[in-house]
């Protein structure tokens, strides 16, 4: 089967730069309406299918995201591999600011979010195995990328998961880092179970954007996160521009 690549833009890619948009799809799901539109086009060369996660204008709050709708609306565009960008604080001292970061793990400390398929409706409960939360071939396409391309790239870590829409308090980091956690954001989970019992390949493209509370010197604002996303981001967009065909 032909894979296709899916692109699911955290915060500050509302709007993915270079995108040479081709068409758009508007698409209810059996879990309701995705984020927005789903776009399909170009980037770089290579046919993309994207999905703002927050919305075309950053408009929803990562609790009120329905991950269901998104994840389901990319599978019936015949998305096989997802790449999840997600702007997220560096607890562990690696992770600073404008880093990239490719998880190999997370912790889930969300709560209350509409998290599976399997939820017993049809009369059908299962069990995902999640021991690899990210797909391994996806993240080994990444890492050469990243490689060949000269990108800066933290191979590995642990994703904390937290509810938000608040940052987080310096004890919650310290017992987060205490629990394992390299870095800390909102958007992880359920995104990556729910993406994994669409069997689709997922991997987590993490931009860190601030020092997480405690660690940083300054106050964090949403003015530093974008500030510091705009570096990260460009980063991102080498190593996709670098990534060889899915094959
Ligand atoms: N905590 C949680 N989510 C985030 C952060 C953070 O420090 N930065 C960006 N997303």
């Amino acid at each position: 089967m032909m894979r296709k690549l899916g692109i699911i833009g955290g915060s500050g890619f509302g709007k993915l730069p270079g995108f040479d948009l081709q068409s758009t799809h508007g698409s209810v799901t059996p879990y309701g309406a995705p984020s927005g539109e789903i776009k399909i086009g170009k980037l770089f060369g290579r046919e993309i299918v994207f999905l703002p996660r927050h919305g075309e204008n950053h408009t929803i709050a990562p609790h009120k995201i329905n991950y269901r709708a998104n994840i389901w609306a990319l599978k019936e565009m015949d998305v096989t591999d997802v790449i999840a960008l997600a702007a997220v604080g560096g607890i562990s001292d690696q992770c600073q600011s404008g880093q990239l970061v490719l998880p190999d793990q997370l912790i889930d400390y969300t709560w209350g979010r509409e998290s599976t398929y399997y939820d017993g409706t049809g009369g059908k409960v299962e069990h995902i195995d999640f021991s690899e939360p990210y797909s391994e071939s996806l993240r080994t396409i990444l890492i050469e990328s990243a490689r060949q391309g000269g990108v800066s790239l933290i191979d590995g870590g642990v994703y904390g998961v937290t509810q938000g829409p608040r940052l987080e308090t310096p004890a919650e980091i310290n017992r987060m880092e205490k629990d394992g956690a390299d870095i800390v954001g909102m958007t992880g989970m359920p995104e990556a179970a729910l993406a994994r019992e669409a069997s689709l390949n997922y991997v987590c493209l993490a931009l860190v954007v601030n020092a997480a509370a405690g660690r940083s010197p300054v106050e964090i604002t949403m003015d530093l996160i974008l500030k510091n996303l705009e570096l990260a981001s460009g980063s991102a967009l080498e190593l996709i521009r670098n990534m060889r065909e899915l094959s």
